[in-house]
Order: C-alpha cells, then structure tokens, then sequence
C-alpha cells in the first residue's frame, strides 16, 4: 500500500539532494572545524558558507544566525537567555504557541523567575491585538513578547509587521517561533521589527537536529550551552557539518523553487477545502486554515461533522489505510490530553467532533487527496 503523507508539519521528507549533499560532507568534510589544520579548515569553510547563504536570504548578518538542533532548542536558548542574561521578567504570549515556548516560559514562571501573562486568542488564533496593547501598556517591567509565525495545527499568520512594531513601540522584544513559516515564504528578518526567530531544518525538507535561530545584533544575548568557542560562543559543541551542510542544500533547492510551489500549494489546499466541503456539507476549519489568504498554504484543519462514536477510530483507520495525518498535531497523537491549541480556539461542544490536520509538501497531488476524500466517505457510511 502507497502511503499518503498528509503530515509535513510534523516532518518533511527529505531532499535527495540534501542526501547527497550530506553523503558526500560525511565522507569529505569529516574534520573538527575547530581544527586549524586542512581537514579542519575545510570543514570551518563548509560552515560558514552555509551560515553566509541563510544569512543572506534571510537578510540578516551571517553573525546574526546560530546554528543550533532545532525548534525546541532555538525558542528555549532565546527564553533563558532573555531571562537570565537580559533581566526580562515579563514575557508574554498566547496559549496556542508550540509547547517549545509555552513548557519553558510556564517553567520559569513556576520557578518564580518570570511572570507570564498569554494574550487572548481569537477563534481565527490570531492574537487579540486590543488586549496585546492592554498587557504591553500595563507593564513597567523588561519584557519580551513570544508569538509564533504560523500557528503548526491551524495554519493562523501573524502579521509580523504589526506586532513587532506594536511590541517595539512598547519597548519590548519580539521573539518569533518560526518553524513553520522558514523554508515557505520569503522572510526578511533586516527589515521585519523581529529580534529573534527560529527555524527547524526537518520542517523544509533538510535533516532533523539541525535549525537556526536569527539573534539580532545587539540585543546582548548570548548562549547557554556553555564550553568552546563554537557559534562565538553561543552554542557550544562541535557543529554536525554535514547537518548544516544538509540544511543549507535544502534551503537552495527551496528557494529556487518556492514561488512555483506556492502556486502549486495554494491549488492543492483550495482543493482539498473544496472536496472535503463537497464530500462533508457542514465541515468547518479550524482557526483560519479555512482561508488561504490568512493561513499558510500547508496547513488544513478540518472539524468533520461526524458523531462522537466515528470521531473516536478516524484517525486510527486512516492510518491503517495508509494516510498519515494528525489529529490536532503530532505531539497530540495518541496522548489523552487532545491538542491544546483546538482547546483553546473550540468551545467543548465543538470539540467532540474529529479535527484533522492535513498538512502539505509540494509531493503531494490532487489524486491523493481524492483518495483522501474516498476513504472518509466509506469510513462515514461504514
Ligand atoms: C511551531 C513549532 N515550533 C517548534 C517546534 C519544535 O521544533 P523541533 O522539532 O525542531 O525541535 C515545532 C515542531 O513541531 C513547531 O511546529
């Protein structure tokens, strides 16, 4: 059986030319690039080519990106770092963020170190922008505002521009978790008022362990993996070359091809809400990854108008009929709790019927979602 994999926000599939690319660094690029001998040199050569090329399409300096593992590093560093070395005691986000930033900022304010406040949501999982100003307004203290690019289950775009200005103009920081959005869509971090953000190589089609996070100059952050000089030392321990090497060959191949698979992406996803309205009259979508122009391309999150009895086995039969699909998202999967960002967006009654997150790469086709479609409609009349 083909598998169809309706899951590229979890993960992607790799590259064959990040492979390559990889395969041959292995071989070739196997020195220290702390070594000052050739193998090292070339090595170091290998690293800052590639931190030079995400600068540049990024905007930025090539010192103002850091290699690190990935998202849940790069969002956990800027937190402890802000709170620790910057004196921030006040952060504030929403509910709806990845749990890379919320399981930390909610640890440190457990701990006592920082005082958290999450902005209300509205059911697009947009930021409420009036009670955004009222908590900056109300606040005398250092502080950082933490709001992610796309939301990872319903697909929501944050007006960047907006919120960084607003934050800046309240003298806070602006973190961004953009895992989502790095690798599709052109961002240019030396013009957005944005002073951190992260990326993660697995969510564009590079290796997993390896991401990048945009640190502004001179907002005085450093590391908090501490040892050798490596990152200037921000991040220490010897770079995985062939990891970075891997991720800068992902982000080749995407930007050569980022505004044709846009195009492609923005089809497919207009497909795929048209047919599961089609199929399903009475099929809503969560957040606002029902329209394509407040919502990334990638991500579909449909509330199925089914009973709570089908709701339970859909998304273990469409795993045993090969789809690969997440309920709410991955790290929601077969955990009790059930996806806390639909917690959030859904009133309880809501909830009881089954969400699905579709979530799209440019391998995906039309047919595989008529397959999608066929195999919900059989399950529905079973
Ligand atoms: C929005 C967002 N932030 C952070 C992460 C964590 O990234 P990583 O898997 O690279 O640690 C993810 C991954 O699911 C994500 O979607």
């Amino acid at each position: 059986m083909d598998l169809i994999y309706f899951d590229n926000a979890a993960t992607t599939s790799i590259y064959p030319e990040v492979i390559e690319a990889m395969r041959d660094t292995l071989h070739e690029d196997f020195g220290n690039p702390s070594s000052v001998h050739a193998a090292g040199r070339s090595a170091k050569a290998k690293v800052e080519s590639a931190r030079k090329y995400i600068a540049k399409q990024m905007g930025v300096l090539p010192k103002e990106i850091i290699f690190t593992s990935g998202g849940t590093e790069g969002d956990n560093t800027v937190m402890h770092a802000a709170s620790h070395q910057l004196g921030i005691r006040h952060f504030i986000s929403s509910p709806i963020e990845h749990h890379a930033v919320l399981h930390i900022l909610e640890h440190m304010a457990k701990q006592g170190q920082i005082h958290l406040d999450l902005v209300k949501v509205l059911p697009s999982g947009l930021p409420d922008m009036d009670d955004l100003k009222r908590l900056l307004r109300n606040s005398d203290e250092k502080k950082m505002v933490s709001l992610m690019h796309v939301n990872n289950e319903v697909g929501t775009l944050l007006d960047l521009e907006a919120v960084g200005n607003l934050c800046h103009a309240h003298n806070a920081l602006f973190h961004t978790d953009s895992v989502q959005s790095i690798g599709h869509f052109p961002l240019d971090f030396g013009s957005l008022p944005v002073d951190f953000a992260v990326a993660s190589a697995h969510k564009f089609h590079g290796p997993k362990g390896i991401g990048f996070s945009y640190i502004k100059k001179n907002t005085g952050l450093s590391g908090i993996i501490l040892g050798g000089s490596q990152e200037r030392g921000m991040r220490a321990g010897t770079e995985a070359v062939h990891n970075i090497v891997g991720m800068e060959t992902a982000f080749h191949v995407l930007y050569q091809r980022m505004e044709a698979d846009a195009l492609y992406l923005k089809e497919l996803k207009t497909y795929c809400l048209d047919q599961l309205q089609a199929a399903f009259p009475g099929t809503t979508f969560n957040g606002a990854s029902g329209d394509i122009k407040k919502s990334t391309y990638t991500i579909v999150n449909a509330r199925l108008p089914m009973d709570e009895k089908k709701a339970k086995l859909l998304a273990f039969n469409l795993d045993l009929q090969g789809v690969c699909c997440s309920k709410g998202s991955a790290c929601q999967s077969g955990s009790e709790g059930g996806s806390h960002v639909l917690q959030n967006l859904l009133s309880a009654e809501q909830n009881k019927a089954p969400s699905l997150r579709f979530s799209f790469s440019a391998y995906n086709t039309k047919k595989e979602i008529d397959r999608l479609i066929a195999i919900l409609v059989d399950y529905a009349k079973s």
